[in-house]
């Protein structure tokens, strides 16, 4: 019989869950005594005592530092707290997209997730930990405002300290717990429910035909060190034939080798590079936690999420789910480019815009509303369940492929033509001074509401544009009515560019700001041109209007991370300088230039 324990204990004051769970340096979680049972705890209190019992949770992580002994404190407190069941990914090993499909197939409880998503891993990382509902998404708002009401005035948690599993062999274990009915916990294949789930979406035979007929092509996929190994290896070699070679960095590792677990041109530069050979044909890269994913085509060539989400929106019929479930409606975060709502225009159908976070397209999914949803981040996903899903997003490529047997490059460029081309770049200032960039964001929020702000004209270069709206994005869910205030600063010019400021939430120390810019082209003449150069006079007029460099002191710009920007600078330093970068650059240099003249 394992006996519960009653461990007393002082509540924290910094669990409140971000965009994506609770995220915070292994060291906080280490360090701060009971910082994870208090959050658990927290976590289990929330679901309703008459549930527990018979309920079962599902529980998996992307194999970061910490993981484990995280996995065995959820054991512990969810057998002390009267949970049924718990279903735990072999090792400890579930992506965040498979734990939302077992939750749904199994018709568990909820989740809780053990990632960090894309940030590093290892002792001197980041660490998190993320609830999922019932229905296989990450729990919503007012669920995670009651974690955080509840971690605030924790006084105490029940645990079983005696109580071990064996992580490593699948099986059922069972446990005699004090004052409940029989704890169980099995182990699961972290690869099975999963695969399953896809085989019934899309069409594998084409895909083999593609991936190893005699016209096959060539792919490289990249798992980064983090939980996608298992599933690509599975999934895409063995199964759908495409040689072991073309799957690389597929061991989790619980540091990612040292390397951001982050899919995109800067932490993915190794792809990048291997692609720009021209042996292969298709290239993808994976985040951590396997939700995200980066799409490029032959030499290199980039897809912009907000892109990937639009080419799949338009090539729907290539995937047979929807050829069965018909297609709903569309949605896309706020900041991520409106190529998406022209595909929803094209097609007649209803475009959602949501705030940032995933957690926002689950009511509409629920309600028989959405379809087809993706996020500027790196995040493409479905109503197949309820999260993003990065391997899901690569067969959707590989199948539109399939169906039109023309080049990734081709379909892009074909898109633009047909729908004009919204370019687009984000920016992130990571780790600035909390007050600093506070006091930023109150600063432009306070001249965007001056009346004189509308209509007021900006010019950078030989472009102008002239402000038609800006405010503070605000969403009210139209399931279940419930309003997101505060989502993020937008300025809309009249010719429909954006300029979008807000703060992150998944950040685990100082404050990130991220910038994101849209603009919309139809001229087919102009379509092809460099993003990065058709978006420096909006870029300019951000930084000005924001004063984003004098007041958060990031004048030399270290740390900022142009997320879709190639390397056309400093290609051998640690900086990333893309052109508009450069062109910062050359701004400060003029600045300092008059200044110096001034004072002689
Ligand atoms: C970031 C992304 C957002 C994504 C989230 C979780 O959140 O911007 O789109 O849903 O990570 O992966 P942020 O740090 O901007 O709050
Ligand atoms: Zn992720």
């Amino acid at each position: 019989m394992v006996k519960i324990t009653v461990i007393k204990t002082k509540p924290y004051t910094d669990q409140k869950p971000g965009t994506s769970g609770l995220r915070k340096r292994v060291t906080v979680f280490q360090q701060n005594q009971h910082y994870a049972e208090n959050f658990i705890q927290s976590i289990i209190s929330t679901i309703d005592p008459a549930q527990r019992q018979e309920g079962t949770l599902v529980v998996g992580g992307d194999g970061r530092f910490f993981m484990k002994d995280a996995i065995q404190l959820i054991v512990q407190i969810a057998a002390a707290n009267g949970i049924g069941r718990l279903v735990i990914g072999q090792n400890g090993i579930m992506s965040t997209p498979a734990v939302s499909c077992v939750i749904r197939k199994i018709k568990a409880i909820g989740g809780i997730i053990l990632t960090a998503s894309h940030n590093p891993g290892g002792p001197s990382g980041d660490f998190g930990i993320k609830f999922n509902i019932s229905s296989g998404g990450p729990a919503p708002e007012g669920i995670t405002d009651k974690i955080f009401q509840i971690s605030k005035s924790l006084q105490e948690y029940h645990i079983c300290p005696e109580l071990k599993v064996d992580l490593s062999a699948t099986g059922k274990q069972i446990f005699e717990v004090d004052t409940f009915k029989p704890f169980t916990v099995e182990i699961v294949d972290s690869v099975e429910s999963y695969a399953e789930m896809l085989r019934d979406i899309f069409d594998f035979a084409a895909l083999k035909e593609l991936l190893s007929g005699p016209n096959h092509i060539n792919v490289r996929l990249d798992a980064m060190h983090g939980v996608m190994g298992p599933y690509v290896r599975k999934i895409v070699c063995e199964e759908l034939g495409s040689p072991a070679n073309s799957a690389v960095n597929c061991v989790p590792s619980e540091d990612f080798g040292g390397h951001h677990p982050d899919p995109n041109l800067t932490y993915a530069a190794d792809l990048v590079s291997a692609m720009k050979g021209g042996e292969y044909d298709f290239g993808a890269a994976f985040d951590g936690d396997g939700d995200r994913n980066m799409v490029l085509g032959k030499h290199g060539f980039f897809v912009n999420p907000s892109d990937s989400v639009a080419v799949i929106g338009a090539n729907i019929t290539s995937i047979p789910y929807f050829q069965k479930t018909g297609v709903k409606g569309l949605a896309r975060s706020m900041p991520t480019s409106g190529a998406l709502d022209n595909v929803a225009k094209a097609l007649k159908m209803p475009l959602f815009e949501t705030p940032t976070g995933w957690k926002f397209f689950g009511n509409l999914m629920d309600a028989g509303k959405l379809s087809l949803c993706g996020e500027e981040s790196f995040g493409t996903g479905s109503d197949h369940i309820r999260e993003k899903d990065g391997l899901w997003a690569v067969l959707a490529w590989l199948s539109i492929l399939a169906t039109r047997k023309q080049s990734v490059e081709d379909i892009m460029k074909d898109h633009w033509q047909k729908f004009g081309r919204n370019f687009f770049t984000r920016y992130d200032y990571e780790e600035v001074d909390s007050d600093a960039a506070n006091k930023m964001i109150d600063h432009l929020q306070t001249t965007m509401s001056d009346k004189a702000f509308l209509g007021q004209k900006f010019s950078s270069g030989d472009k102008t544009y002239q402000v038609e709206k800006a405010d503070n994005f605000e969403y009210t869910d139209p399931v279940d009515g419930s309003v997101s205030k505060g989502q993020g600063l937008r300025i809309i010019f009249s010719d429909g560019s954006r300029i979008i400021f807000r703060l992150s939430g998944t950040g685990s120390a100082g404050a990130t700001i991220r910038l994101y810019i849209d603009s919309y082209e139809k001229d087919p003449q102009k379509i092809y041109q460099d993003p990065q150069v058709m978006l420096a006079p909006l870029v300019d007029i951000a930084l000005r209007i924001s004063q984003l460099q004098e007041m958060t002191g990031r004048i030399f710009i270290s740390g900022l991370n142009c997320m879709y920007g190639p390397k056309s600078f400093g290609s051998d330093t640690n900086f990333v300088f893309c052109k508009v970068c450069c062109f910062s650059i050359c701004r400060l240099f003029f600045h300092m230039f008059l200044w110096y003249t001034k004072k002689q």
